[in-house]
């Protein structure tokens, strides 16, 4: 028996991190019991386990996935903690110790925030030296700098995350970081330094301007984003044997120009290795923009994954490293260059005509420029990152060697817990190219991609996956940093949930300012509680129920002003079902955006949906009254969408593919009338040739509406299509992720269109949430969250011949997968420890109908059962 997987609000060892009521987790692994006994929770303050600070006992009740931990932390201090766990047969196991570190929470900062004395567009170095009296026993770096920074102590990087601080809305909140400094400090003298890049206060941020210029060093219009100047604030506490010393920012640090001459999110970054600081003043700064400064709550965005790319030599002549796999980050190099040559890398992620291409990528440059000091130089950006999977090499002389390359992937620190095996190697690739998708826009935001000139957060796509991404990885604290985001900008509007979260752009007016859009500001109810349903953390719940009921009162009051019948009517802007196949423009215009599903209708059903969540949020955390109030919001407007969208004969308004699947789903269409609009989908399917048309709402339902209402045989004909409209025709087509459009690239390779066509969107490969709940069968249980208790109903297909999901959920490790041999399907399933599954199983296709040799017992065609943990067979 062994507990692993010991987390502190699910990030493994938090550092500096704003923690709030701490929440404990872990899993039980390998135990001979099916139950845990008690669990009993020490949390000490040395990593001796010696100093008992909290001893729960043993804790019939105390829960694996989310044990609050009742002790006042004090500031700047680490606690350890262990867990005993004792199962039903009498077996204990202790866990190995885990800790998690406490942030200065109340204390003030020592140091001021400051800024350089330099030309304001010039990315600055920033410096200390000073002296300690002994070699530390114990250091940490508090620190935070906008627009994004490093920090180095004699001469040794701080921590190994990228793009700090991440990206909020500074204006409305900035987080600061903590780094363990001990080991690069001395007794005597001692230098700390920062870099600053523009990043996403600086630089231009919105899809609304142009590109900035290498040469001139302009940044790009417009500069409308929060316009700060360099900023620093931090302390550096060092603990000695004798006594503590506190380094704090102030106007005794200097400033020089950095390596960086050109800064920017979008367009890249360069670097002059020429550059020799000089060192002026840096003076105070007025703060008084800012938002609140508090602990992080972003995981830190890490090189994840190295890659070695390939040297290829296109029909243009040009050098070109080819990773093999779109991915965010960048290329580090190893070069020795004669002084002064320049070198340049632009990035891309895919080839026309077996050439560099770059066109999709708008006004975004997507370079990175290093010119040499003539010195052998290890190089990479700072303050950007790329989406690519193809670099140009310009400049370089001599030979390129393409080991000098590594190419990073570059993603927030999460844990991976969901993976997909099947026997059709076309729908496994889907799988990784899902799993890319979610890596390559989890760099501390949700984006919709992270190429182009536009890597935001925008709600509606996140909305489109969260419960993929919630099988794929362990997002509660990715979410929670996101939720925080979303609810400081509905702060300044009336509650409506914007497009975009978090808000940086300033200019009104702008799409990357807009909000209320049906499906998009969903996200503000459908986030946290998909979050809630896989983590079974309601945390995410406290913290974000404002954020919810804020938003369902927006809607409330649209409908009030407009008639205040239960509907909320297409009055403003909406995406709708943005890039589906059947709007007024498809097919005549390739760039259409536009679908054709009723927007009052999705937005009525959007109305209903976020009411009924913000009901049961409301049951979850006890507020009955407010449980029962948008209870009864959700039923008006179920009645109203009733009256208004269904013919009485049982024929749904919203006549397209999503319309159907929205009445299913969503359970919109009454009783009576369901099997008339399961018939209309799957005529409309087979009119279209068993081909899909659906967009960004659509789709992540389409074919769970089939299966879930018995019609599985047409969702897998869909799936498994090959062609044009389809997930596995982009397969077919040699991507890497998923695709923003069905047809980015058609069938003669060329790109569709470049206003909008990114290869680099999560929103299509939401299918997969399919393949873990209906394929596999796999599903979270409402009454039980976070996999206590799960139902397991798997349908399997001959046409896939196999597929296993294997999901390390909150609770352990749950497996489900089916085999065809012959004619017949047998099935194997594990089920963690402490946790039951609701097993519903078809009698067709079983040779013996046992499970574990036993014979099961079926009742119109299929057998219920519940299974405690252990491993299963059913043939
Ligand atoms: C983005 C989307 C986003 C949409 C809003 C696009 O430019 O890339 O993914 O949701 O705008 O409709």
């Amino acid at each position: 028996m062994k507990v692993l997987r010991l987390k502190t609000n699910r990030i493994v060892n938090p550092m500096g991190f704003l923690l709030g009521r701490p929440r404990l987790s872990w899993t039980v692994e390998e135990a001979k019991g099916t139950k845990q006994d008690w669990a009993r929770i020490i949390v000490c303050a040395d990593a001796e386990m010696k100093q008992v600070l909290f001893d729960s006992g043993e804790d019939k009740e105390a829960s694996s996935i989310a044990y609050p931990l009742n002790l006042e932390l004090s500031p700047r201090t680490r606690y350890y903690w262990q867990v005993t766990v004792r199962d039903d047969r009498g077996e204990t196991a202790v866990s190995d110790i885990a800790w998690f570190e406490t942030g200065k929470m109340h204390e003030p900062f020592l140091g001021k925030w400051i800024k350089p004395q330099l030309q304001k567009d010039i990315c600055p170095l920033m410096r200390k030296t000073f002296t300690l009296p002994a070699a530390p026993v114990r250091a940490r770096a508090y620190f935070t700098g906008l627009g994004i920074y490093e920090l180095y102590i004699n001469g040794q990087k701080a921590g190994d995350e990228l793009l700090a601080p991440g990206c909020d809305g500074y204006d409305k909140w900035l987080q600061y970081q903590t780094y363990d400094v001990t080991e690069s400090l001395r007794a005597g003298e001692n230098e700390i330094t920062a870099i600053l890049g523009n990043g996403w206060a600086r630089g231009r941020f919105g899809f609304d301007g142009q590109a900035g210029c290498f040469e001139t060093g302009e940044r790009g219009a417009p500069i409308d984003v929060f316009t700060s100047e360099y900023l620093l604030l931090g302390d550096l506490v060092v603990e000695t044997a004798q006594e503590t010393v506190t380094v704090g920012t102030d106007m005794s640090w200097q400033a020089a120009p950095s390596p960086i001459t050109f800064s920017s999110i979008y367009d890249g970054e360069r670097q002059d290795a020429t550059v020799a600081p000089e060192w002026t003043g840096t003076a105070l700064a007025d703060a008084s923009q800012l938002g609140a400064l508090t602990e992080r709550l972003s995981l830190p965005v890490k090189k994840m994954q190295e890659f070695k790319p390939k040297l290829i030599i296109t029909p243009k002549n040009e050098l070109v490293l080819d990773v093999g796999q779109v991915i965010s980050g960048f290329m580090t190099f190893r070069c020795k260059l004669e002084k002064g040559t320049e070198v340049r890398l632009s990035y891309g992620e895919l080839l026309q005509e077996d050439c560099f291409y770059r066109d999709n990528m708008r006004s975004a440059l997507c370079e990175f420029r290093y010119i040499s000091c003539g010195e052998e130089a290890f190089v990479r950006p700072i303050s950007t990152f790329y989406g690519f999977r193809y670099v140009k090499l310009e400049g370089f002389t001599g030979q390129v060697m393409p080991e000098d390359f590594t190419a990073w992937a570059i993603y927030s620190d999460l844990e991976t817990t969901g993976n997909i095996v099947t026997a059709n190697e076309k729908v496994n690739r889907l799988f990784q190219n899902c799993l890319w998708s979610q890596r390559d826009n989890f760099v501390d935001v949700p984006t919709d991609c992270p190429q182009r000139d536009e890597r935001m957060g925008w709600t509606g796509d996140a909305q489109a996956f969260c419960s993929t991404a919630n099988f794929n990885m362990d997002c509660l604290a990715f979410y929670t940093k996101y939720g925080r985001d979303m609810y400081l900008d509905q702060c300044q509007r009336e509650g409506a949930a914007p497009h975009v979260t978090p808000v940086m752009v300033k200019t009104a007016g702008s799409w990357a300012v807009g909000d209320g859009a049906v499906g998009w500001a969903d996200a503000a109810t459908i986030v946290p509680w998909m979050t809630y349903l896989f983590s079974g953390d309601k945390a995410i719940l406290e913290a974000q129920f404002d954020s919810m009921k804020d938003w369902a009162d927006w809607v409330h009051r649209q409908d009030e002003t407009h008639g205040g019948d239960g509907l909320w009517l297409e009055t403003t802007m909406h995406f709708g079902d943005w890039l589906a196949l059947d709007g007024a423009k498809s097919g005549f215009d390739p760039e259409a955006v536009i679908g054709g599903t009723d927007n009052t209708f999705l937005c009525s059903a959007y109305y209903y949906y976020s009411n009924v969540l913000v009901s049961k949020a409301a049951a979850v955390l006890g507020k009955e009254e407010l449980a029962a109030e948008y209870k009864k919001r959700s039923e008006k407007t179920l009645k109203a969408i009733r009256r208004e969208f269904y013919t009485p004969g049982g024929r749904c308004a919203a006549a397209t593919q999503t319309g159907q699947a929205f009445s299913l789903h969503f359970d919109l269409a009454p009783q009576e009338f369901r099997g008339k609009i399961l018939k209309q989908l799957q005529r409309l399917l087979r009119d279209n040739d068993m081909h899909l048309k659906t967009g960004f709402l659509g789709t992540p339902i389409l074919c769970r509406a089939l299966s879930d209402n018995g019609a599985g045989e047409d969702a897998y004909t869909l799936f498994l299509q090959e062609d044009l409209p389809s997930w596995l025709y982009e397969v077919n087509m040699g991507a890497t992720t998923i695709w923003e459009r069905w047809n980015s690239v058609l069938p003669d390779g060329k790109i569709s269109g470049i206003g909008m066509n990114s290869m680099n969107h999560y929103a299509y490969g939401a299918v997969m949430e399919w393949v873990y709940r209906n394929v596999c069968g796999i599903n979270p249980l409402e009454e039980a969250p976070g996999f206590r208790q799960f139902a397991l109903k798997p349908q399997p297909d001959r046409r896939l011949g196999s597929a296993k999901a294997t999901v390390n959920t909150a609770s352990g490790l749950i497996e489900s997968g089916w085999i065809y041999e012959g004619d017949s399907v047998s099935y194997s399933f594990q089920v963690p420890f402490n946790t039951t599954a609701q097993l519903t199983l078809a009698a067709e296709g079983l040779k013996n109908g046992c499970i574990n040799g036993q014979k099961l017992i079926f009742k119109e065609g299929y057998a219920s059962l519940v299974l405690s943990a252990g491993d299963y067979s059913v043939d």
